[in-house]
């Protein structure tokens, strides 16, 4: 496993690898919903790269930039275990020189959502990846689901700026009380780690009332509202019963609708995920 800080050797060390090569862009402070998409990768291409980043144009001002957690020398060496072959870990300045400004904006789907209550976050995660694929030129990138609308806005992108890119979605990676793995999960005490298991509920209640039947959007809404209310250390910034490709807000359910949430458990803001599949239609 080669790692890389410059651009320059980044370029090189791509150029000889022959087959398909496979990217998977993160920040860091891997656990094993990362690892899944490594996994994926290294199952399906010749070559994978992956980038550690932790990608400062994303996270607003008042947002978690600085204490965000990080461990280079562990994400590297479950990398290596993995059979990685390239690890770009560029220096913020590499990344945006001075001078830097150009950005990349994807309008209509980074509007609701997250886009709603992280302005710019999206442009910062656009832009960002772009980079990620101008520098890594590869034929597949994976993404996780639990990160819904960033595959909508990167698969948009990719498509609108003729990337020859195919992107792989993978599933999200839970604990075994349902929480989904994240990095930020570190943030939280041994209390709201418990509670922070409210989140899955909600969208469990919901995917459960639709498997019963239930066709309204807005009755899925209020009972995952009513279930996140249930847990006094939860705070809920949005419900979202969405078509799974405009993010439309959705009045009648319909299979593949997406279900998300984001979420306050104390200071630390959770989001997660379904997507209503036919499954869940016959319970
Ligand atoms: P990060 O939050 O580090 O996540 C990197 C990738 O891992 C994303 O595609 C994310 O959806 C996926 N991931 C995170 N938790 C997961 C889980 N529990 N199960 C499955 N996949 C999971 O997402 C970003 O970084 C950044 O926005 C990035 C794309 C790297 C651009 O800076």
């Amino acid at each position: 496993m080669q790692t890389i800080t410059l651009l320059s050797d980044l370029r090189q060390a791509r150029k000889p690898l022959p087959g398909k090569f496979g990217l998977v862009p993160t920040m860091g402070y891997l656990h094993q919903g990362h690892l899944s998409l490594v996994e994926r990768a290294r199952a399906e291409c010749e070559h994978v790269g992956v980038s550690v980043f932790v990608n400062p144009t994303q996270f607003g001002p008042s947002e978690d930039l600085e204490r965000y957690p990080r461990d280079l020398e562990a994400d590297l060496r479950q990398l290596e275990r993995l059979g990685v072959d390239l690890v770009w870990t560029p220096t913020v300045e590499e990344m945006y020189p001075a001078g830097f400004q150009t950005w990349v904006t994807v309008e209509n789907v980074t509007a609701p959502l997250e886009g709603k209550q992280r302005p710019g976050h999206f442009r910062g995660v656009a832009t960002v990846v772009a980079k990620l694929f101008n520098a890594f030129t590869p034929e597949r990138a994976y993404f996780g689901q639990k990160d819904a609308q960033q595959v909508v806005v990167i698969r948009r992108m990719a498509q609108d700026l003729n990337f020859p890119v195919e992107v792989v979605v993978c599933p999200t990676v839970r604990e075994p009380d349902g929480l989904a793995l994240s990095s930020r999960n570190a943030y939280l005490s041994p209390q709201e780690r418990q509670a922070a298991t409210v989140l899955h509920r909600a969208l469990t209640s919901a995917e459960e009332a639709y498997a019963a039947g239930e066709r309204d959007a807005e009755l899925l809404r209020a009972l995952m509202s009513s279930t996140l209310a249930s847990e006094p250390l939860a705070r809920e910034e949005y419900v979202s019963v969405a078509d799974p490709e405009t993010l439309d807000e959705l009045n009648r359910v319909t299979s593949g609708a997406l279900l998300s949430m984001a979420v306050r458990i104390g200071k630390t803001r959770l989001i997660d995920n379904v997507v209503l599949t036919r499954k869940a239609e016959t319970g």
